[in-house]
């Protein structure tokens, strides 16, 4: 057996606030290979974030392991995290408040290229102008400044700018809830292309059961900090153990999208408030 990409055991994050200490994420364990999606889904609050970041390196845990690479992330440094920190990266709902408004798209791509060491300005237009393309804006829209572009197209910057740093995981913290049904399956799309063409294993965050089973094959059900189910996507949705699980799959809005089933009579909208 080889070794998981990244392997997570017993990680544990804690919060002090006014002096009382909050465990917000307790004991998650998991292991993730290249090529692969383990989904995270999770009512507001449960600590899918904190996970996210923790990962990152952005928080530090309290307890637990973060393998990759033959490295414990979670007590390393900041001068010993450098090398690593390319290699796992985020994209976050609001691409709009992770952008540079400042910089131009090809600006913004071309930073991590710098990080990277890759020399010479033009140089680095040049790739951040082919990572544009790579996922799908073009050329003319390079110069453009974040607040030209649609939501969707902002989330391609974001994605762009990750890719430069040439990701082995990539974790996408609510990276399409923002979206229009539409666009988000344009984002999705790309993100699964990506995956098959660079092997990039993705953590994916969403309350969506829907997206969730469009993408992973895997997944961790969160609540209050901790696991409290998991495994492959299709058993879980399907066949629910825990009560939590069940009652999130009530939760979501439209069974067609859990059950993978078109509803066969599609009943007229005969109330008001249906569903945009
Ligand atoms: N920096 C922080 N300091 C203190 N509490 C925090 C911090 N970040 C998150 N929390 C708390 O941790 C809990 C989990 O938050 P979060 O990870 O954002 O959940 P989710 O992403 O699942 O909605 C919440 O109660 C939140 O208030
Ligand atoms: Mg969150």
């Amino acid at each position: 057996m080889t070794e998981p990409l990244l392997s997570v055991r017993d990680l544990t994050v804690e919060f002090t606030t006014h002096g009382h200490r909050n465990r917000v994420v307790d004991g998650v364990s998991f292991d993730l290979d290249a090529g692969r999606t383990l989904a995270v889904v999770g009512e507001s609050g449960c600590g899918k974030s904190t996970l996210a970041r923790t990962l990152v390196r952005l928080e530090t845990p309290a307890a637990g392991s973060i393998r990759y690479a033959g490295r414990d992330l979670a007590t390393l440094g900041e001068k010993e995290l450098r090398p690593v920190r390319g290699d796992l990266q985020m994209i976050f709902q609001d691409p709009y408040g992770s952008l540079d408004p400042h910089l131009t798209a090809a600006g913004i791509v071309a930073e991590p290229l710098r990080l990277r060491g890759v020399s010479g300005r033009g140089e680095r237009r040049k790739l951040a102008v082919e990572l544009l393309e790579r996922v799908g804006l073009t050329r003319e829209q390079a110069d453009r400044r974040p607040s030209e572009f649609s939501g969707g197209q902002r989330q391609r910057i974001g994605i762009a700018r990750a890719l430069a740093s040439r990701p082995k995981v990539l974790i996408c913290d609510e990276a399409t809830s923002a979206l229009d049904v539409s666009v988000q399956a344009q984002v999705l799309d790309l993100l699964r292309e990506l995956q098959e063409q660079e092997g990039i294993a993705y953590l994916f965050i969403s309350h969506n059961l829907g997206v969730v089973r469009e993408i992973s094959q895997e997944i961790a059900v969160m609540s209050q900090g901790r696991f409290v189910e998991q495994g492959p996507t299709e058993q879980v949705l399907s066949r629910p153990r825990h009560d939590y699980t069940r009652q999130l799959r009530r939760a979501a809005l439209d069974p067609a999208l859990i059950t993978g089933r078109k509803p066969r009579l599609f009943a007229p909208a005969t109330s008001a408030g249906a569903v945009s």
